[in-house]
């Protein structure tokens, strides 16, 4: 028997919005669904007459908003920016105080404290939530970040906690085998309260630009794999597989292993050699690392896997420098140091991928300063566990080290990741040398490994950079001598005419 009125509404019947409405079907919720295109909304609930809570299409968004149990709650999942706002618009203009309005696509955080502060003055209450997880995620269990009015989070939670990805109890793996219609029972949900306004949006944001390290990372694992010892796609796969059962273990590692022993169908030849090498973006790596600029925080990791991208775009340009601009001659590895050199690289990951999450949770911790959240960051880990696309053994590893300390000022500083990089670093900087030394590039491992240098150093050489901006600019320097926050000036034509006239 259908309700008379749904337990919640999805405005926007992409892919991501189609498959997020059928998993919260699926968990006994009757659902009502609005598409500016009618007969897209038609074709999604005629395909699925059958789901344990129910699709109610709606034609208008009048009807739509009239179809939803008080206080209302209507998900949206349109495209970020333009087409958010006018949705947001025509909702608020419908909506009764109180009612909740939820952003899951990748909207930028500043937007999303935007929309809420604006709805706010109308008495009605918004979420920015990150859903994360591709089609698949968003069908079976997506990992979901909500930030925003907490009260309405609350109305949410029930629904949100029920559709999240589930993961073990104890060992934090994602419990996986959900089906059309049969959701997994138990675990622990992938989704909590992450904080005011924009705070999910912005954790999301992390959590892509650390997707953007993670895969810009094993690449170059690949690339060295293939530049160094030759090896074939089908080999690399295999090597990727015997990753996936140690510390490596993740979604991404998986995910390669799958490509690399992938056939292309058409030529027969490995998948991986037909695609071209350009790769897209659709900007939340970006918005991670020109935050990162802003904030002044260093994460060099997560914006040299933005460069990356950037560089492979200029394929034509790269083409025609590759027949000018001479480099080393790669000098293959021989077969007797081949399985030393794999397990280098293994670790050369490895350490360059806890500098890389390093790097993305000081952003948060930035963040949370600036915005005035209280992020707990033990939970963030925990609730990137399953569903998301940065899934991985190793989130377990972060969730550990902040439940030993929440203030925990660098997960670098965590014993366990201490002394993970004190075990590896001899391989991580063979293979950052190695790379160099044969003109393969490895931006991401050479960043991670000067990033841990630099912040293990507790003296850099910006005292000789003060000297030389106190020199051309006569911005002061502080003394070593003399306690922080004191400033000194050198009026330099008369500290070196001694110099000039010797
Ligand atoms: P459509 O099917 O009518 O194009 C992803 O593109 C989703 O966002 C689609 O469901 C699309 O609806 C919707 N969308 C894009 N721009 C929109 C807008 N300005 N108003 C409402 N929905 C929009």
């Amino acid at each position: 028997m259908a309700k008379t009125h749904s337990d919640i509404g999805l405005i926007g019947l992409a892919v991501m919005g189609q498959n997020l409405a059928l998993n919260i079907a699926d968990h006994g919720f009757q659902i009502s669904v609005y598409n500016r295109t009618t007969e897209k909304t038609d074709k999604f609930v005629a395909e699925n007459p059958h789901t344990p809570g129910g699709l109610v299409g709606t034609k208008t968004l009048e009807e739509f908003v009239q179809s939803l149990a008080r206080p209302r709650k209507a998900i949206i999942l349109v495209q970020a920016g333009r087409a958010t706002d006018a949705v947001v618009d025509g909702l608020a203009a419908l909506f009764e105080p109180g009612d909740i309005i939820i952003d899951g696509g990748n909207a930028l955080w500043t937007d999303t404290i935007r929309r809420e502060k604006a709805l706010k003055e109308k008495g009605l209450r918004f979420i920015g939530s990150g859903v994360s997880g591709g089609e698949e995620g968003a069908r079976f269990g997506p990992s979901l970040m909500p930030g925003g009015d907490k009260a309405a989070f609350k109305e949410l939670e029930p629904i949100w906690k029920a559709v999240a990805a589930k993961v073990d109890r104890k060992t934090g793996k994602p419990i996986l085998g959900a089906a059309p219609g049969k959701p997994v029972k138990g675990g622990v949900p992938c989704t909590a309260y992450i904080g005011e306004n924009g705070a999910g949006h912005y954790v999301k944001m992390v959590h892509n630009g650390i997707e953007y390290g993670d895969m810009q990372m094993i690449c170059e694992a690949y690339d060295l794999m293939q530049g160094l010892l030759g090896l074939k796609p089908a080999e690399m796969g295999a090597i990727f597989s015997k990753w996936n059962q140690g510390a490596l273990d993740s979604f991404l590692i998986e995910i390669t292993a799958d490509i690399l022993k992938q056939a292309d169908p058409v030529t027969k030849k490995p998948f991986v050699d037909v695609v071209l090498d350009t790769a897209g973006q659709k900007g939340t790596g970006k918005w991670t690392s020109v935050n990162a600029l802003d904030m002044g925080v260093a994460a060099p990791t997560i914006a040299e896997s933005v460069f990356s991208r950037c560089l492979s775009a200029i394929k034509e340009e790269r083409v025609a420098a590759s027949k000018v601009l001479k480099g080393p001659k790669v000098e293959k590895v021989s077969a007797a140091k081949k399985t030393a050199l794999i397990q280098a690289i293994h670790d050369a990951l490895y350490c360059s991928k806890i500098c890389s999450y390093a790097q993305g949770f000081q952003l948060m911790r930035a963040a949370q300063v600036e915005y005035n959240w209280k992020l707990n960051f033990g939970q963030i880990a925990q609730i990137w566990r399953g569903g998301c696309i940065i899934r991985a053994a190793f989130l377990q590893k972060i969730t550990e080290a902040f439940a030993k300390d929440a203030k925990l000022a660098n997960l670098l500083l965590d014993p366990y990741f201490n002394r993970t990089i004190q075990r590896a670093q001899a391989n991580w900087r063979k293979v950052v040398a190695l790379a160099a030394e044969n003109g393969i590039p490895v931006p991401t491992f050479a960043s991670a490994l000067a990033y841990y240098d630099g912040y293990r150093s507790a003296r850099l050489p910006a005292n000789l950079l003060q000297a030389q901006r106190d020199y051309f600019g006569a911005h002061t320097y502080e003394r070593t001598d003399q306690p922080r926050g004191k400033f000194f000036h050198i009026d330099w034509p008369e500290a070196i005419r001694p110099q000039l006239e010797a």
